[in-house]
C-alpha cells in the first residue's frame, strides 16, 4: 500500500472491532484485560505493556517507517530517555552537535550522570564522525535535518560506517516524518520521533515513537518499555491515529506553503540568511534529494538584528510565538531562549543559534495570509 493509504487505514490489522464494524479504531480505555484461563491471554494483559488502541497506532507508524515494530511513548523525550537505557556505564554515543536542546540536556545532565558519554560532532562530516569512534562507542544518534540549523546527514553513508564498527544508527525523524523520509530503508537501525510534531499534526497531543526493524532489538526495547512505563494513553493514541490520517495532505500543503514563504523571505531586505533544505545548491540539498521525497516545512532564518527578531515575535498575529512544530497552526520559535536555552551560550553562538535566528514551522493556513503576517511583522 502507498503511504497516504497507510495513513488512513494503518496496516489493515486495525480492524479490531469486527463485531460493530467501527471504521475508527475504538478507544480501549481499560487499564487491564481479563485472562480466559491460567496461562492464557487475549494478547492484552495490562495497558502499560499492550493496549489495542496504542497497538493500532504502533502498527501504523511501523508500517509507515518500513519497520518491524514500533513503541508509542508519552513524549518524544521519554522515547529517547528509554533508548538511552539500551546502553551501560562507560559506553559512548556519537551525536549530531546540532540537536534539539532537550536531547542535549538529557545526554549531558542525565545520561552522563549514569555513565553514558556523548561525543558531539558535525555528523554531516563523515570523516569527523569516523574519528570520534572509540572501542567504547555503541551508537550514532543523528537528526536530519537538525533542529534548528537544518544540517543534513547522509543516512546511508552513516549507516555503512556504523555497521562497519558494530554501532547502532539512531535517527530522529521528527522534522520530515515517514511521509518524506524513511531512515530504516537507508540502513538505520532505530527511528525515533517526537510524535507531538508532524505525526500528531494538530498541536494538541504529546507523544513519542520508536521504530525498529530488528526483532532482537525490539525485544530489548519491549523489556525497557514495560519496565519504565512511559507509555502513551489510549486516548492520546487515538488522537495520534486520527492525526496521522491526514499526514500526507498536511505534509504536502505545508511544504507547498514553505516554498512560497522561502521565496518571500529571499525578497526581504531584513532577512540575512535562510536555512531550508529545499533551496537548490544549499548545503545538504543533493543528499536530501537522494534520501527524502520532500524537503518539509521547517524554515530557520536570520534577521538583521536582535531588535528585528524581537519585533517579529511581538508583531506576528496569525503565526503564534510558541514552542513546538509540525502542526496545523504555524508557529514561530526563538531557539536561543526557548528550545536551546540550556545549551551554553558560547556553544549556541558557535553553531549559529544567535539572537537573530528564528525558526518557523509552517502550518496549513493559506500561504498568502502567512506571508502577509510575516511581512507586517518583519517590517521594511
Ligand atoms: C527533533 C526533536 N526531537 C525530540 C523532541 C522531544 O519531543 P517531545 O517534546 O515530544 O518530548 C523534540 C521537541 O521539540 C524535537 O524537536
Amino acid at each position: 500500500m502507498k503511504k497516504d493509504t497507510v495513513c488512513v487505514h494503518g496496516n489493515n490489522k486495525n480492524a479490531f472491532d469486527e463485531r460493530t464494524g467501527a471504521v475508527s479504531v475504538p478507544i480501549y480505555q481499560s487499564a487491564t484485560f481479563k485472562h480466559p484461563a491460567l496461562n492464557q491471554s487475549t494478547g492484552f494483559d495490562y495497558s502499560r505493556m499492550q493496549n489495542p488502541t496504542r497497538l493500532a497506532l504502533e502498527q501504523t507508524v511501523a508500517e509507515l517507517e518500513g519497520g518491524y515494530e514500533a513503541f508509542a511513548y508519552s513524549t518524544g523525550m521519554s522515547a529517547i530517555a528509554c533508548l538511552a537505557e539500551l546502553f551501560s556505564p562507560n559506553d559512548r554515543i556519537i551525536a549530531s552537535e546540532d540537536l534539539y536542546g532537550g536531547v542535549i540536556r538529557l545526554f549531558n545532565c542525565v545520561s552522563e550522570k549514569n555513565g553514558l558519554h556523548t561525543d558531539y560532532v558535525d555528523t554531516s562530516d563523515l570523516d569527523a564522525v569516523a574519528k570520534k569512534i572509540t572501542p567504547d562507542t555503541k551508537a550514532i544518534f543523528i537528526e536530519t535535518p537538525t533542529n534548528p540549523m537544518m544540517e543534513i546527514t547522509d543516512i546511508a553513508a552513516t549507516a555503512a560506517l556504523a555497521k562497519a564498527h558494530g554501532l547502532l544508527l539512531i535517527v530522529d525523524n521528527t522534522f520530515l516524518s515517514p511521509y518524506f523520509q524513511q531512515p530504516l530503508n537507508f540502513g538505520a537501525d532505530v527511528v525515533v520521533h517526537s510524535g507531538t510534531k508532524f505525526l500528531c499534526g494538530h498541536n494538541d497531543t504529546l507523544s513519542g515513537l520508536i521504530v525498529v526493524k530488528d526483532v532482537a532489538l525490539g525485544e530489548r526495547l519491549r523489556f525497557l518499555y514495560k519496565t519504565i512505563g512511559s507509555c502513551l494513553s489510549p486516548f492520546d493514541s487515538w488522537l495520534m491515529l486520527r492525526g496521522i490520517k491526514t499526514l500526507a495532505l498536511r505534509m504536502e500543503k505545508q511544504q507547498q506553503s514553505a516554498y512560497k514563504i522561502v521565496k518571500f523571505l529571499q525578497s526581504s531586505p531584513k532577512v540575512k540568511k535562510i536555512l531550508y533544505a529545499g533551496i537548490p545548491g544549499s548545503k545538504g540539498y543533493d543528499i536530501m534529494k537522494k534520501q527524502t521525497t520532500g524537503f518539509g516545512s521547517m524554515i530557520s532564518f536570520e534577521v538583521d538584528s536582535a531588535a528585528t527578531a524581537e519585533r517579529v515575535l511581538k508583531k506576528v498575529r496569525l503565526i503564534a510565538f510558541a514552542e513546538s512544530l509540525g502542526g496545523t497552526e504555524s508557529l514561530i520559535t526563538y531557539p536561543t531562549v526557548q528550545t536551546h536555552a540550556d545549551v551554553p551560550l558560547d556553544e549556541r553562538e558557535k553553531r549559529g543559534i544567535n539572537d537573530r535566528l528564528l525558526r518557523l514551522s509552517v502550518g496549513i493556513e493559506n500561504a498568502a495570509d502567512l506571508i502577509a503576517d510575516l511581512k507586517q511583522a518583519i517590517g521594511k
